[in-house]
């Protein structure tokens, strides 16, 4: 295992990520953790990641000295650079230019760990202020740019290592045969690490922290808490409580699934609440945006703490937070929360650990580990889904016949794109009800019915999308079943737009 000092970079995330895809496990640790606990982890090598300070700033993040006279190998990735440097009697100096973005190096010592078997010249990603100007006693430059005289600089004998540029971003040309060259060459780290040795981790983990206490778990149907909720599940069984509020909101036949997956198939204690009638009473009359989704929202923390409320002796909430969910420095194991900051409105005087079990991992990740504990493809791969659910996919007012049309024009075009291996490529994909009506002629009569409208999107993460080019046949098929099959809809629409300037939900 290669351990990874969290300094604040935004790409620190993306370290320990490439590091696990090479198959050696890596985890971001904070900068705070000293010699002996790392001693006590026995990591095959550390790195120390990038990150926005300065060396010079007043509370700048510093590193317990002792890690040097450990052994084991380190490589400072930019302020890791630096404060390697700093640290060990070179010099850094302070700078308000920043360099940033692509620059060519050249590699200059033939005998170089980390360039091993690369070429002379490189494309590296820059992103840095303050640089280093003179290298501490003992090291050598391996690598030099226009701009950036000590690129690369290597103490081979202590097996200290820094390098300015970033290599976890993909626009360093040699970013991960570098990383390589420090794991297995340096460090002879082995690459036999896999998603169950993460489990069996997670699970030892979580018993020790557990005890013989209780855990409860907000099931939402999604993928991440549907994956904790397996994992606690084979670490501590029945005492993990999981509440499945269920709005009336869900997409057809989620619910069912959810329950014979989840507690059927794998045995959860699941407390199914059908609160139903009081979402729909509360939405009744309600046709604007915002406000629907905040009487959803307030709806939902409402019913989970009624339920939770109700519950005796819990002393953790599990919650499927994942990596990239952490802004803050700093990883957390069990930080003792007040819970409404984090669920939103659990009663002041419930207090509760957090645990966390996904959150080292990235949503990928997440998805593969699902696959190896067993949980079926639909859960695993399920595509995202709003909160408020089709509550916000019935255009202004929810009514129990419009939810019924969206549900069943949903499940047709889903059934359709499964068919056409679709699922498999668009990132996002459902129907609205948009509540307009149109004139239409079947059989032989006039009919003034619905237009139901199809969205479907590739994105990465929800923030841009573009909208997917479905070929013609199968939007025609899926037309022709959803105004043969669903009551009440003479028009089908394609939605044609990407995000922005339209957003991917139509409200
Ligand atoms: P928009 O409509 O904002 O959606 O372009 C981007 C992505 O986020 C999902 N979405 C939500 N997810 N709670 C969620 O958990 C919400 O309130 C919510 N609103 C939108 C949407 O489905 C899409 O994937």
């Amino acid at each position: 295992k290669i351990i990874v000092l969290d300094y604040g970079s935004q790409y620190n995330q993306l370290i320990t990520r490439r590091i696990r895809e090479f198959g050696i496990f890596s985890e971001l640790l904070p900068n705070t953790t000293t010699a002996a606990e790392i001693k006590k982890i026995a990591p095959k090598g550390i790195i120390f990641s990038g990150g926005p300070m300065s060396v010079y700033d007043d509370g700048a993040f510093s590193v317990d000295p002792e890690i040097f006279e450990l052994g084991i190998p380190i490589l400072g990735i930019c302020y890791g650079m630096q404060l390697i440097s700093f640290k060990n009697g070179g010099n850094v100096e302070a700078s308000t230019e920043r360099e940033y973005g692509k620059a060519e190096i050249t590699v200059t010592d033939k005998d170089s760990d980390l360039f091993k078997g690369l070429p002379e010249k490189q494309t590296v990603w820059m992103s840095h202020g303050d640089k280093v100007t003179a290298i501490p006693e003992g090291f050598v430059t391996v690598a030099e740019s226009d701009n950036t005289p000590f690129t690369a600089i290597e103490n081979r004998e202590r097996r200290i290592y820094g390098i300015q540029f970033h290599t976890e971003v993909r626009n360093t040309e040699f970013g991960n045969d570098i990383l390589k060259n420090f794991a297995f060459g340096v460090c002879g780290a082995q690459d036999n690490w896999t998603m169950n040795d993460f489990i069996d981790m997670q699970i030892a983990k979580i018993r020790e922290q557990v005890g013989d206490k209780k855990v409860l778990l907000g099931l939402s149907g999604g993928v991440d808490s549907s994956v904790v909720g397996v994992l606690l599940h084979r670490a501590i069984g029945d005492q993990l409580v999981s509440i499945f509020v269920d709005h009336g909101l869900l997409r057809k036949g989620e619910v069912e699934q959810v329950m014979e997956s989840l507690g059927g198939k794998f045995g959860l204690n699941i407390i199914q609440v059908d609160a139903k009638d009081r979402f729909m009473s509360k939405l009744a009359g309600v046709s604007d945006p915002e406000k629907k989704r905040k009487i959803i929202g307030n709806e939902f923390i409402q019913v989970f703490d009624e339920e939770a409320t109700k519950l005796n002796g819990i002393d953790f909430l599990a919650q499927g937070t994942l990596y990239t969910d952490i802004i803050e420095s700093g990883t957390s194991t069990a930080t003792t929360i007040k819970s409404h900051h984090n669920v939103g409105g659990l009663p002041e005087d419930m207090q509760f650990s957090l645990i966390e079990p996904l959150n080292t991992l990235f949503k990928d990740e997440v998805r593969d580990l699902g696959e190896k504990l067993g949980m079926p493809y639909e859960l695993v791969w399920r595509q995202p889904f709003p909160g408020p659910g089709l509550g916000i996919r019935v255009l202004g007012e929810v009514t129990e016949d419009k939810l019924k049309i969206v549900r069943d024009s949903d499940l047709i075009l889903r059934e359709e794109f499964a068919l056409a291996g679709l699922d498999k490529t668009v990132w996002q994909y459902f129907t609205v009800l948009p509540g307009i009506r149109s004139v239409g002629v079947m059989g032989d009569g006039r009919t003034y019915d619905y237009t139901v409208g199809i969205r479907a999107v590739n994105s990465i993460d929800g923030m841009t999308a573009d909208f997917s080019r479905i070929p013609w046949d199968i939007l025609q098929k899926v037309s022709v079943r959803i105004v043969n099959e669903v009551d009440h809809v003479n028009r089908i629409v394609y939605d044609i737009t990407s995000k922005p300037p339209s957003t991917v939900e139509w409200e």
